[in-house]
């Protein structure tokens, strides 16, 4: 079966590359057209041009959602009418919750991924930044993937099905809250907010109010949310975070799916998070 891909930038021209390799049929979704062309370039210099044909306006019963989550309501929406009643949605975004509130088939089946791969636009090229661990399940802890993603993970460095994966989503977006902000808004890179007082009590206050909307949300939630980030800072003290990057090239960022997606939560809850909500509020959405 075929698999459409919406959002072929630098993640989706890299997991493209791997639907390709396990000889997937692919097309793009929402770009019609010519087949677009893209280069990707590996650290240790391997070089690879993928044909990606254009959307053939054809049902679609594999959707792989790699846009940036802003982007995904609007570039989802017209693209419906087109979705199988059984239709595999695979969501491979740092953000939380860009397909709430779609009218989405009954029958769909969403897969949650994160990764910790990296790629970036070098210019007309993408460049493979990083191959490290993808995770992908669903809300209902299947113990085994379906059988198009099954397929797929032999050919995807690292990635992996995962019978927890709201608990590891969770992780990540707690930390990106705390680093992806900081760093955007006080133009850093991310090993800057462990050595400044000021960013590190910013870093503690966000960590905090996180915790506490997560362990009302679930009870056994581990917490210490400022020691990961400052691990994760540590780790990659020289990297810019995706929402530095975006904010320095002028873009929307993807504040209201991760600090913003804990604002809802909280709100729900009649929680407030003051060092959150000052966050959406200073950054562009
Ligand atoms: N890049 C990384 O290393 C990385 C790592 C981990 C997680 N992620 C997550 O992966 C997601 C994507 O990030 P990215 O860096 O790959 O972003 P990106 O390079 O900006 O890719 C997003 C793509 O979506 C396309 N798009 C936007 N609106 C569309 C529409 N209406 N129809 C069809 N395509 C549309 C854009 O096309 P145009 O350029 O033509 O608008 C762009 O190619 C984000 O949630 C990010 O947090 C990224």
């Amino acid at each position: 079966m075929t698999w459409h891909l919406l959002g072929a930038g630098n993640i989706g021209t890299l997991v493209a590359s791997y639907l390709i390799q396990a000889q997937q049929p692919l097309r793009l979704a929402g770009r019609g057209g010519p087949p677009v062309l893209r280069t990707l370039i590996w650290p240790q210099g391997a070089q690879r041009t993928l044909t990606l044909p254009g959307d053939d306006d054809a049902p679609i019963s594999q959707l792989l959602i790699t846009t940036k989550a802003q982007d995904t309501a609007a570039a989802l929406r017209p693209l419906l009418p087109r979705l199988t009643d059984t239709v595999l949605l695979v969501r491979l975004q740092n953000g939380l919750g860009s397909l709430d509130g779609l009218p989405l088939p009954d029958g769909s089946r969403i897969i949650e991924g994160i990764t910790t791969s990296g790629a970036w636009r070098d210019g007309p090229r993408i460049q493979v930044v990083a191959e490290n661990d993808t995770l992908l399940g669903d809300a209902d802890a299947s113990p085994e993937p379906p059988a198009a993603i099954a397929a797929l993970l032999p050919h995807w460095p690292g990635a992996r099905w995962c019978t927890d994966i709201r608990r590891q989503q969770w992780l990540k977006l707690s930390v990106n809250a705390v680093i992806n902000p900081i760093t955007a808004l006080n133009d850093c890179p991310n090993g800057a907010l462990c050595d400044d007082p000021a960013r590190q009590q910013q870093a503690r206050a966000l960590a905090e109010e996180a915790d506490a909307l997560l362990r009302r949300l679930d009870p056994d939630w581990p917490g210490d949310t400022y020691g990961r980030a400052l691990a994760v800072a540590q780790a990659t003290a020289a990297n810019m975070s995706s929402m530095r990057a975006d904010l320095r090239a002028g873009q929307r960022t993807e504040i209201a799916f991760i600090n913003g997606w804990l604002l809802r939560q909280a709100d729900r809850l009649g929680m407030s998070l003051p060092s959150h909500r000052l966050m959406v509020a200073a950054l562009p959405a």
